[in-house]
């Protein structure tokens, strides 16, 4: 499988910046990896224009009704959305998002058939007192409980420590390396049919200088990254396209 690159944008840029962007990379993409992005989910429909699978940054566990301020992932997939990422550290960390309370999104984003891209990482306080894989795999066991194996093959796995996100700290390769094999393991516990094959991505200061060594870990898929998917040449970069 080709390795996957995300551009999660997060709160940043404007419908322009945006159109730049799609422009600017369009011209250079050879797909040689596969390229997704997820921008604010007002823009959302730009990228979906562009032909670039787009996702949000978050989404409602409720399908439709009165809940103001939410986005419904049936609403989105009807209007060719891809995926959606759930569980970000940002809205665990400010949005009281628990790996418990996810369970609801993760279930009806898959069920109306959208790829979820789900994050879990370890804080440097727990990576230093060595509870980095326990964590971990309580994020798994509880995020993603009772699936149905059917819908569950629409899933990626993106590990974020965070505290190499968005702090120019990268985990070492052997490091992330060591939280992927744990992380395919689990899943091929928890799904025996296709467990072993699910995307696992790696976030956290991805950079054009370090995604190769990333990449060439044998169970790193592809990265799920932020500030360097910002700008289009060092998106491009990590494609592989310089
Ligand atoms: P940075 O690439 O800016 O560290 O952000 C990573 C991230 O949070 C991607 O979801």
């Amino acid at each position: 499988m080709k390795k996957l690159l995300v551009a999660n944008w997060k709160m940043n840029k404007n419908g322009k910046e945006c159109l730049e962007f799609i422009d600017s990379f369009k011209a250079k993409f050879s797909a040689k990896r596969d390229a997704w992005i997820a921008p604010q989910s007002v823009f959302v429909k730009l990228v979906i224009n562009s032909g670039v699978p787009a996702g949000l940054q978050n989404c409602s566990e409720f399908i439709h009704g009165a809940y103001t301020g939410e986005v419904s992932a049936r609403t989105f997939k009807e209007m060719d959305g891809h995926f959606v990422i759930l569980g970000h550290s940002e809205r665990r960390q400010y949005f009281q998002e628990t790996s418990k309370n996810l369970n609801a999104k993760v279930k009806t984003a898959l069920k109306e058939g959208l790829v979820v891209i789900y994050c879990i990482g370890e804080t440097l306080a727990e990576r230093e007192s060595n509870q980095t894989l326990s964590i971990i795999g309580d994020q798994i066991h509880q995020g993603l409980n009772d699936l149905s194996e059917a819908h569950a093959e629409n899933l990626v796995l993106a590990y974020e420590p965070v505290w190499a996100i968005g702090t120019g700290k990268t985990a070492t390769p052997a490091q992330a390396q060591e939280v992927h094999a744990f992380i395919r393991a689990e899943m091929a516990k928890k799904f025996p049919s296709f467990g072993d094959k699910v995307r696992i991505l790696y976030g956290g200061s991805v950079k054009p200088d370090n995604v190769e060594e990333l990449l060439a870990q044998k169970d790193i898929d592809g990265g799920l990254v932020g500030g360097a998917s910002l700008k289009a040449s060092d998106f491009l970069a990590l494609c592989g396209d310089k």
